[in-house]
């Protein structure tokens, strides 16, 4: 279970007491699924009845993914795509002990990059997991296109169809039109589950799964949140609290800004993935906190100055993991030079942890308020339980705000824009 902490000079006088019914009505809404976008709910107890055999078969079919193959290519974008690398650059790092590698396309539209990619892929023998609840969107479909255009040139039609696995609707969408024409293994993505909820779904499984981490405990720590983050009482709900301190700072306190900070380079796609879950779920009406990211010490070298002095727009949420998985200690050096001989057998991670102690003061002192989230250690079972800890909190504060958590009408918008200016059949008078 997570711990939440509030910090901040003027923010004693947040007086959360009146806001105590709406937020107990609010929760008593989430339990009994009867707000607005209800049919969205399927993550609030996916864990508990996932069967089985399903996270069998995630686990079989990426073991066989590792053995057969010398990469994957996780082919999508959002929703379906964020949560996965979150979690797989969150417990891996940048240089896994690895031979097995994971790549992402279908997130971009970008010329260079696609090209790049399929320049480094060309000869390897890669497996694609395809992953689009519509299976209609435009970037992941042009990627699946040329990645499935690359291999049966370079291997073949029989090598494409066993090397393709996809993940989608179970019925509707051309993705699953095409699995069902093509026989390719497949896995659903609930219905009753939104992209951004979905990373616990065979959504962000099966990548996860391929990059060697334990689903399992993954999983059990997103049951345990089931328990951890459902009380109707916001002083006993981690989750709860957490969306209420968002509301209040974002009405009462009028920031509009909440920059999601972690200080450690591999919790950066954790972040990107809080971006989205919070964006694009409270952004409605004119409403809600825009979401920006910062990744500690290495950005006080860049947006430091801003936030210490700048316009008082942001608050921080600071993700505190207090336990590393690795660590160094300072060496001595008999000429000191660089005179760094002050800090000789100290621990990098200490002295992390006081640059986060230095800055929490500096800030906090300052204007930025700051809601620290803490973990003990980042592993599958925390960081299943932290990603259920901050689904709950999106859901609460953005019913709070009296919008839909589970849609995202604004996205359609550049959308139906750029399939009339490419001509896409169908969109010519819209
Ligand atoms: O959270 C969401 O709903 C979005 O980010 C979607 O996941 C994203 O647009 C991709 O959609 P799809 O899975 O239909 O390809």
């Amino acid at each position: 279970m997570v711990e939440v902490r509030l910090h901040g000079k003027d923010i004693k006088e947040l007086n959360l007491a009146p806001y105590a019914e709406k937020a107990r009505r609010v929760a008593e809404q989430i339990e009994a699924r009867s707000g607005d976008g209800n049919d969205f709910l399927g993550w609030m107890d996916f864990a508990s009845r996932q069967s089985e055999e399903e996270l069998q078969d995630i686990i079989d079919t990426a073991k066989m993914i590792r053995e057969k193959y010398d990469a994957l290519v996780v082919c999508g974008i959002g929703g379906s795509y964020l949560g996965a690398r979150a979690v797989i650059e969150a417990l891996k790092g940048f240089f896994p002990d690895d031979d097995f590698e994971i790549v992402y396309l279908g997130n971009t539209l970008s010329a260079d990059y696609t090209y790049q990619l399929l320049r480094h892929l060309e000869g390897k023998r890669y497996a694609i997991n395809v992953i689009s609840k519509s299976g209609t969107t435009t970037e992941t479909a042009i990627s699946f296109r040329l990645l499935k255009e690359q291999l049966l040139r370079e291997f073949g039609k029989d090598y494409v169809r066993e090397a393709v696995f996809a993940t989608t609707d179970a019925k509707g969408g051309t993705l699953r039109k095409e699995v069902n024409k093509e026989g390719y293994k497949s896995f659903v993505i609930p219905g009753d589950i939104g992209g951004r909820f979905s990373v616990i779904t065979p959504v962000g499984l099966l990548p996860i799964a391929c990059a060697g981490i334990d689903i399992k405990e993954f999983m059990r720590g997103v049951k345990d949140g089931e328990k951890d983050y459902s009380s109707y009482d916001y002083a006993l709900n981690p989750a709860y609290y957490y969306g209420l301190l968002r509301y209040l700072l974002n009405v009462e306190k009028h920031y509009t800004s909440e920059m999601f900070v972690a200080y450690d380079l591999h919790y950066k796609m954790i972040e990107e993935w809080l971006k989205q879950l919070f964006d694009e779920s409270e952004g409605k009406n004119n409403q809600g906190t825009l979401c920006s990211s910062g990744i500690f010490t290495t950005d006080l070298h860049s947006m430091g100055q801003f936030i210490q002095q700048g316009s008082p727009v942001l608050y921080e949420t600071i993700l505190r993991v207090v336990n590393t998985n690795f660590d160094l200690e300072i060496p001595e050096d008999k000429d000191n030079l660089d005179d760094l001989n002050y800090l000789k057998g100290k621990k990098l991670s200490d002295i992390n942890h006081v640059a986060y102690q230095a800055t929490l003061k500096a800030h906090t002192e300052g204007h930025t308020p700051a809601i620290v989230v803490r973990v003990d250690k980042m592993n599958p079972y925390h960081l299943g339980n932290l990603m259920y800890f901050f689904f709950r909190a999106c859901a609460f504060s953005a019913y709070m705000l009296e919008v839909n958590p589970f849609n995202q009408p604004g996205v359609e918008v550049y959308k139906v824009n750029m399939f009339k200016l490419l001509g896409k059949p169908g969109y010519e008078d819209k």
